[in-house]
């Protein structure tokens, strides 16, 4: 049962503060060549890789969102802060510059931050000022980032982190759009998906989830997990689903059982390395579509719904959409481990 339309959906979020920056709707686009190789359920994908800003991708859905929290506040600086090849990050350096605030970024010192190839290299030609920093992972940059505030500050400027815990309810706010934006799209061509296929580790799935639940849609939403955090993903994605409930006021009960989100396809090397699985459904998808992914996110997704395929875990008889997530400028920064 739908707790609300979706006119409804899109008139609550029309009053949290939103930029525009995405090239909106994105294609869907019927896979009948992948879907014939994978031999069993009728493929769709979501062409969010063409959401504009700087090669496209998630992120620009969710900046609308997050950007616009720092702003309302008078941010002049926008902070980010991810792995070197980080696509966040580069299209917050697109969307400062079109915006016309400043961008600061603290990049992770990695094994991909010796090349100036993919995103780095736009990351500078888009003008955003970025350090290396040396720690482990992208969760210990909060120190880095710190000072980059406690700077700014006493250069008497406005500085906001845009991606941070409390942000990620407005950033999902732009995938509960996405998914009612599917649903036009599945209704105009007489079709219905059953399942959703993306990758996600913070807000994409959450608000995709938000949009089923709230237009009470019979579509299941499988998560791949790009990475293996130190917290629990459904306690963070619970956060984020229960404020966005109360952001949007509307009375709905989020529990564990409604996320599903697998993390057996982020490789034995981990995040920011390629699996052999993916970088082969990277092929596939370029073989059979002409459409591109890329080896740390999306090739692993594609990956992970050809095995769920095969497993029986996603049946033959269904209609699945993969939501392409974009990234895939990170292409030119694995030509060693993608040239065949
Ligand atoms: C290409 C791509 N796909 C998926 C994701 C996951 O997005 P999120 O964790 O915000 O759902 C990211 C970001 O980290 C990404 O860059």
């Amino acid at each position: 049962m739908a707790v609300i339309s979706r006119d409804e959906l899109r008139a609550r979020i029309s009053k949290v503060p939103r930029v525009s920056l995405g090239h909106l709707p994105t294609p869907l686009e019927f896979c009948e060549r992948l879907t014939e190789e994978v031999g069993g359920p009728k493929i769709y994908m979501k062409r969010d890789d063409c959401t504009g800003l700087a090669f496209g991708g998630n992120k620009t859905r969710q900046l609308e969102f997050t950007i616009a929290q720092g702003l309302v506040r008078g941010a002049d600086v926008l902070i980010g802060g991810a792995g070197s090849q980080s696509n966040h990050s580069r299209q917050l350096a697109a969307a400062a510059a079109k915006l016309g605030v400043d961008c600061a970024l603290v990049l992770v010192k990695d094994h991909k931050s010796g090349s100036t190839q993919g995103n780095l290299l736009l990351d500078d030609l888009l003008g955003a000022d970025f350090e290396l920093i040396n720690v482990e992972t992208q969760e210990l940059l909060d120190d880095a980032k710190q000072a980059l505030i406690e700077k700014f500050e006493r250069e008497g400027r406005k500085p906001f982190v845009v991606m941070q815990a409390a942000n990620r309810p407005f950033g999902a706010m732009g995938y509960a759009l996405c998914m009612a934006e599917m649903m036009d799209q599945f209704d105009a061509i007489g079709e219905t998906p059953t399942t959703v296929v993306v990758c996600s580790g913070s807000c994409t799935q959450p608000g995709l989830i938000f949009g089923k639940t709230v237009l009470g849609l019979d579509v299941r939403v499988v998560g791949v997990r790009p990475i293996l955090w130190s917290y629990d993903l459904k306690d963070a994605f619970l956060g984020v689903l229960r404020r966005m409930a109360e952001i949007l006021d509307v009375d709905v009960a989020f529990d564990e059982s409604m996320i599903e989100n697998v993390d057996r396809y982020v490789g034995e090397q981990g995040y920011g390395y390629c699996s052999p699985e993916g970088n082969d459904a990277i092929r596939l998808l370029a073989r059979t579509e002409g459409i591109l992914l890329e080896p740390i996110y999306t090739g692993k997704t594609l990956a992970g719904l050809i095995d769920m395929v095969n497993r029986g875990e996603i049946g033959k008889d269904e209609t699945v959409v993969m939501v392409h997530t974009g990234g895939t400028p990170a292409l030119f920064a694995y030509t060693e481990e993608l040239l065949s």
